[in-house]
């Protein structure tokens, strides 16, 4: 039986992914976070799912390397080997000028962001070379292909930096023979937490204009960690990217927009998805 370790995993993408594991290909599934109370709740609710696979749950702060050189420990100690390692912990930043950002929410973003990810894809290489085996992932993000966007600067210089740092692990991995693969996933825009908070506390207040585009371009964490998911179980290659929103699914988009009747947020930005919890995720 396959195992699968994701980090920030207690809601939005990083849940939908566990879900997906557990529900169609019966993989063991641990799923990692900030706070307990979060954890146990989606414990239960992967539990609900009829599975061969087990569910564990462990905290882990992905911005400290113990924290993630534990996670590893926890999985290896429950499940023998982890086939599959996702860095899914994010934050998004708050729509301000970077430099009106506080020095702690600089050290934050880079921190969850990026260093979480190397930290993450650091652990998982030590352990995974020395079985010859298993897949790394690691989450691209606004400023990943160089776009710009007022109030996501520091945000897209760490998706930027993460874009970069996957490729170069990708070739490491293959020169120098560790039977690892590593690769990118693309989600788009997801409707979750994230899009409505930033740092995982402070609300967003979102412009009309930028709901209407997300309502054209957005998915559910469900419709994209499902379609991910279904990649990542039948990819072999090395250094991939498995990209949700292709231009070509955008710009279809744009041009049924005048028929789509989405609407992901209700009163207050109330998101209208699951994306803010694991509630009802099938
Ligand atoms: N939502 C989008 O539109 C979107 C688009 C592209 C990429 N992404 C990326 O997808 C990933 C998941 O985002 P999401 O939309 O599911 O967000 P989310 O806010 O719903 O989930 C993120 C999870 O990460 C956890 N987390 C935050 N800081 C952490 C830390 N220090 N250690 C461990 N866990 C931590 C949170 O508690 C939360 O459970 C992120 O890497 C994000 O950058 C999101």
């Amino acid at each position: 039986m396959k195992t699968v370790v994701i980090t920030g995993s207690a809601r939005g993408l990083g849940f939908n992914m566990a879900t997906f594991f557990r529900r169609d290909y019966g993989f063991n599934v641990v799923i990692s976070d900030l706070k307990e109370e979060n954890l146990i709740k989606a414990k239960e609710q992967l539990e609900e799912i009829d599975s061969e696979g087990k569910v564990e749950y462990t905290i882990c702060n992905v911005t400290k390397l113990e924290d993630l050189q534990n996670l590893m420990k926890f999985a290896i100690n429950k499940f023998g080997k982890v086939d599959i390692w996702i860095n899914n912990a994010g934050v998004n930043q708050p729509q301000e000028a970077i430099w009106d950002l506080t020095e702690q929410q600089i050290n934050t973003l880079i921190d969850v962001d990026l260093k979480g990810t190397i930290y993450g894809s650091k652990v998982a290489m030590q352990e995974m070379s020395k079985n010859k085996s298993g897949a790394i992932y690691n989450i691209e993000g606004y400023g990943s292909n160089d776009a710009h966007m007022l109030g996501l600067n520091l945000y897209g210089t760490s998706k930027r930096a993460v874009t970069y740092f996957t490729e170069g692990l990708a070739q490491e991995a293959q020169e120098r023979e560790t039977g690892v693969i590593v690769g990118k996933l693309s989600p788009g825009i997801m409707i979750t937490e994230f899009t409505t908070h930033s740092l995982g506390n402070d609300k967003i207040e979102l412009a009309e204009k930028t709901k209407k585009v997300y309502n054209i371009l957005g998915d559910t964490p469900e419709t994209v960690g499902k379609f991910l998911v279904d990649k990542m179980v039948s990819n072999t290659k090395n250094n991939v990217k498995i990209n949700w929103l292709t231009n070509r699914k955008a710009a279809f988009r744009f041009m049924t927009a005048g028929f789509n009747k989405r609407n992901f947020f209700g009163e207050d930005q109330e998101l209208l998805t699951n994306g803010k919890g694991n509630k009802d995720a099938k």
